[in-house]
């Protein structure tokens, strides 16, 4: 498998978890109907915070692999992917200091979750489906 490859099929797990912690906060917030026990929301609260730490790893793994000389943006769409990566990077990377420095802010973590989860999107739209469609 290349490396190509190897990349386009993490981004893919990433997409996933990024819908799986969308879920989780939706559960804790009420935002679905389902009922929950306090507890279950806790539950849910704290499955949000290991995928999250799970979903920056991932996401740092992949910003290092396209760092030097292995990824020039060399189109409107590899830049696309290339930014919205880096961005998606800095915005889960700002989730987690909130999370565990800053939690005066932790309102804002709402507005970051949402924006993370398009950024990823987007990333992955601009990336692995364009190379799972065209190029593989
Ligand atoms: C609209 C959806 C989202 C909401 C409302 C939301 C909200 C939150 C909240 C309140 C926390 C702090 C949890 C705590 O203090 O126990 C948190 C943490 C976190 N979330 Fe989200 N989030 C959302 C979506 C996402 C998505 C899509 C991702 C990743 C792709 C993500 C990644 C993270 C990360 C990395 C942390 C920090 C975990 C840690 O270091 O412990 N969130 N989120």
């Amino acid at each position: 498998m290349s490396l190509q490859m190897v990349k386009a099929v993490l981004t893919t797990v990433l997409l996933l978890l990024t819908i799986a912690q969308g879920l989780s906060m939706a559960l804790v917030r009420g935002w679905v109907k389902v009922k929950l026990e306090p507890a279950d929301r806790q539950r849910w609260r704290k499955r949000h915070r290991w995928g999250g730490v799970a979903s920056l790893v991932l996401t740092l793994a992949l910003a290092a692999t396209m760092l030097g000389p292995l990824y020039e943006p060399y189109s409107l769409r590899a830049w696309t992917h290339a930014v919205m990566g880096a961005l998606a990077t800095l915005v889960l990377l700002a989730k987690a200091i909130i999370t565990h420095r800053f939690r005066r802010y932790l309102r804002y973590n709402t507005a970051l979750g949402t924006a993370a989860g398009l950024l990823i999107l987007g990333t992955f739209i601009s990336g692995p489906l364009w190379y799972f469609v065209y190029a593989a």
